[in-house]
């Protein structure tokens, strides 16, 4: 069996991009829980109704989340790939994450699909919840300003007409409300290897955390 890598870190941290390349390098399947999270805010957000806990519950008793080999993510059967990728669907998916029903739905199925090895998953809890006894746990992070120039330049390219400010603003709020959620908080844990992305390149994260996976035994 392959290894099990979790990657954490705040948003904007490059996390998914790196993720899916080491996946790609190792042949790992490569698991994206943010993603699962933001299903989860669709399917709220097109109910049109106010957030409580009662309506969560209801919307999430039956959901079916489905995450396939390229990365592509379905909500109760239809592709909402693209859709999830709004800033309205990134607040909502940080709102639904507080709810212990919800965390407990996801980490469960998150839980089902690493048992077989060979994952890199990420997301806020992975190292510290979802897969305490991964074999290599990395916290990736860089500095707000960089990760919502990056989140920026991502969003421009989709012809978003939100402002740099604004990438910002909602990067800040999010981490806040992720790491101080009570929860399952966003955090690096103990035996997480911390790696600071300000100032490197995609490729030279995703040398090192290969260079982490063959020396890790
Ligand atoms: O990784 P992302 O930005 O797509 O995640 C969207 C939100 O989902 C994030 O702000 C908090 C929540 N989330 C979580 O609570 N736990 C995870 N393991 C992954 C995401």
């Amino acid at each position: 069996m392959g290894k099990i890598i979790a990657v954490d870190g705040p948003a904007g941290a490059g996390k998914s991009t790196v993720s899916k390349i080491v996946a790609a390098k190792l042949g790992y399947t490569y698991i994206d829980t943010g993603a699962m999270y933001r299903a989860v805010g669709l399917k709220f957000l097109r109910s049109g109704q106010p957030l409580t806990e009662n309506f969560l519950a209801e919307i999430t008793k039956d959901i079916e989340i489905k995450l396939d080999e390229s990365a592509k993510v379905y909500l109760d059967g239809e592709e909402v790939t693209k859709e999830i990728r709004t800033p309205e669907v990134s607040k909502l998916a940080s709102d639904v994450s507080k709810f212990g029903f919800v965390r407990k739905k996801l980490t469960e199925l998150q839980r089902e699909m690493a048992a077989k090895g060979s994952v890199i998953m990420d997301g806020r809890d992975i190292g510290t919840q979802v897969l305490p006894n991964a074999d290599l746990k990395i916290f990736l992070t860089a500095s707000l300003q960089e990760r919502a120039r990056r989140r920026f330049e991502e969003l421009k390219l989709k012809n978003s007409s939100v402002t740099l400010d604004d990438v910002e603003k909602e990067i800040f709020l999010r981490d806040k409300q992720d790491s101080e959620r009570e929860i399952a908080p966003l955090a690096k844990a103990d035996d997480a290897i911390l790696i600071d992305s300000t100032n490197l390149s995609v490729d030279e994260v995703v040398e090192k955390i290969l260079e982490l996976v063959i020396s890790e035994k």
